[in-house]
């Protein structure tokens, strides 16, 4: 059996130049961690919802979990698929994720609305930035955060509708 040598070896391979997969990788990186939040944040106003509108507002956000929740895979696995290893543990969520807070305790209805407008704005204010960013170092990849995008500004429309007098 042959010895193993000491330099480790990348084991999956990138159809991208060093400079490109790491550049991409960052995208990524960070796109991962605003979902994960994002979805954690609907889970816990999902579970935290009070008000006239609750039920509605309870099951929207439900909505909001499973996409966050598909994209933040779609995500970690198109880094994996250029040889970049995702992290999506809580400690590098808590430290990395761009989302405002979400306060603990019973939110009124219309007090949860505003606060998903507000993350849904700076996950996509984001997600723009890293679209332009994958311009030249990845269509394949700036092609799935278009689809996110796109999806999260629908959303987007649909919590702010909402708020309207
Ligand atoms: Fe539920």
């Amino acid at each position: 059996m042959a010895q193993k040598t000491a330099s480790k070896t990348a084991p999956i391979t990138s159809p991208l130049s060093d400079q490109d997969r790491e550049i991409t990788g960052k995208v990524l990186q960070g796109t991962l961690l605003d979902l994960i939040d994002l979805h954690l944040v609907a889970k816990q106003a999902h579970w935290n919802v009070i008000g006239k509108f609750f039920r509605s507002v309870h099951l929207q956000l439900d909505e909001l979990v499973s996409s966050a929740r598909g994209f933040a895979d779609d995500v970690a696995e198109r880094a994996a698929a250029l040889g970049v290893s995702p992290d999506g543990r809580a400690a590098t969520v808590a430290e990395g994720s761009g989302l405002p807070k979400f306060e603990s305790d019973w939110r009124d209805d219309r007090e949860v609305i505003e606060a998903i407008v507000s993350a849904l704005e700076s996950v996509i204010r984001r997600l723009r930035a890293r679209i332009d960013e994958t311009d030249k170092t990845d269509l394949v990849t700036q092609d799935l955060l278009i689809a996110i995008a796109r999806d999260l500004e629908k959303a987007h429309w649909m919590w702010q509708a909402q708020l309207a007098d």
